[in-house]
């Protein structure tokens, strides 16, 4: 007994690397923040084996306390020795960090059998249906080369006292789904949770419903219902590999919030998003991703364009912009309403074998940094959301462009 890996002990101590605070150099930007801090955290481990899907939600992550702003949030996977693994082996297909607040239960003197009973999820201000894309960082195997960070002054508030109702605390879950596509038969059909490459259950049509709540059908071909936690992905004939642990590695920068910083709030608008009009009210339909129709091996066949018209309800000036697209993208741009481009952002696919340049995976989304003040978007404005595929039929496919705003310039 009493045998305890020195990985064990990495791993089992959440705060991994807490480094003193760091002094930028002087770049000379008049608006730069000198007090970031930074820490690196390693989310609960979890176990993979060939073709499994690991779709978890760990709760109550590590994360920076008290009344800061958050400046960016990166994170990769890695395996139990803190190395990482590159996406041909584990595929991210995507994390979600997520807000909450939960009971705190030292104030409430029953507990309850379901300890996240009572918890309030709090989505970020995009405009998408009740629940969904509520993340407010999140990304997928172009994790490693796209970039979070947010530009002094700006930042994202976080533990705001006065808005974390009393009796409960504020948390952070994150939610991710990683495909263990070691040994099987076909990669990228795993990758794109193609039903037909999954060793699915008997009655898997009968019992499992869609976003929309309703059950699939026999049509669905591929998606996020294909990839269930601990389904399988068929495996080449006869192919062993030990199961191995891994976990997410994430890096969060911060400042103490003081009057210096101006809050950002952070949009996830969806290609897929079909807004219909009730009278003055809009009901937004996000259905998170989609399926790109094949082009029966035709030739300069023109690409797949997912199209949403957005209204903006409160809008802003933008300080940032990105995208989540998967394999096959071509690129996404934002329009405002009188057609002129906010940004567009473009993938880089990986040409080598080492992590974050994996060859024919989309490792890297480019982002936008508008010059302060240039791009604003006005209260109410109906903005286009277009996002481009390669023709080729492709399951699972997504389109969201990731939006900061702020109300006004330093
Ligand atoms: C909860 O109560 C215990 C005992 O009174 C105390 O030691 C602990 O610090 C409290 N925790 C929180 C988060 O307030
Ligand atoms: C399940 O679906 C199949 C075909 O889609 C159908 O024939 C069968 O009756 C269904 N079973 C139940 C229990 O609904
Ligand atoms: C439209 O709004 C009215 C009034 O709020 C409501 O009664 C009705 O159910 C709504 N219709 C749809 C399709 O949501
Ligand atoms: C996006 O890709 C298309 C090719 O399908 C290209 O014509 C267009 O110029 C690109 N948009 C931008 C803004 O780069």
């Amino acid at each position: 007994m009493g045998f305890i890996s020195k990985g064990a002990i990495v791993f089992s101590s959440i705060l991994v690397l807490l480094s003193a605070t760091t002094c930028a150099i002087d770049s000379g930007d008049k608006f730069e923040n000198k007090n970031i801090k930074s820490a690196t955290f390693i989310s609960e481990m979890f176990e993979v084996g060939p073709g499994k899907v690991a779709y978890k939600s760990f709760y109550d992550i590590e994360f920076p306390k008290g009344h800061v702003g958050i400046k960016s949030f990166d994170a990769e996977l890695v395996d139990e020795k803190g190395n990482s693994v590159p996406l041909y082996e584990a595929y991210l297909h995507h994390f979600f960090a997520i807000k909450y607040h939960a009971i705190d239960r030292n104030m409430s003197k029953i507990t309850p059998k379901d300890p996240l009973e009572g918890n309030i999820y709090i989505r970020n201000d995009g405009p998408c249906n009740t629940y969904i894309l509520p993340h407010y960082w999140g990304l997928g195997g172009e994790a490693r080369g796209t970039k979070s960070k947010i530009p002094d002054p700006y930042a994202v508030e976080h533990g705001n006292p006065s808005t974390i109702p009393s009796g409960y605390q504020e948390k952070w879950l994150l939610n991710i789904m990683v495909i263990d596509t070691r040994g099987t038969k076909d990669r990228k059909r795993c990758t794109e949770c193609r039903c037909n490459h999954f060793n699915l259950p008997k009655n898997f049509y009968n019992v499992t419903s869609g976003i929309d709540g309703k059950p699939l059908g026999s049509n669905y071909k591929g998606g996020l219902f294909c990839c269930q936690d601990n389904l399988q992905c068929k495996l080449k004939k006869g192919f062993e590999a030990p199961t191995r642990k891994l976990a997410l590695r994430y890096k969060i920068t911060w400042v103490d919030w003081n009057q210096q910083q101006i809050p950002v709030r952070f949009y996830v608008l969806d290609s897929t998003d079909r807004v219909r009009r009730n009278g003055s009210q809009f009901i937004h339909d996000c259905q998170v991703e989609f399926t790109v129709p094949p082009n029966n091996g035709r030739k300069n066949y023109p690409p797949h364009i997912e199209k949403a018209n957005i209204p903006m309800e409160k809008g802003g000036y933008l300080i940032y912009g990105t995208a989540h697209m998967h394999v096959g993208a071509i690129n996404a741009t934002l329009y405002g309403q009188d057609g002129r481009t906010l940004y567009t952002s473009k993938p880089t696919y990986g040409k080598g074998k080492e992590p974050g340049n994996e060859k024919g995976y989309v490792v890297k989304m480019s982002g936008s940094y508008p010059e302060l003040g240039s791009i604003k978007i006005k209260d109410g404005e109906i903005v286009t959301v277009e996002t481009r595929y390669k023709s080729g039929f492709r399951t699972g496919a997504m389109g969201h462009m990731y939006i900061y705003l702020a109300d006004r310039l330093p």
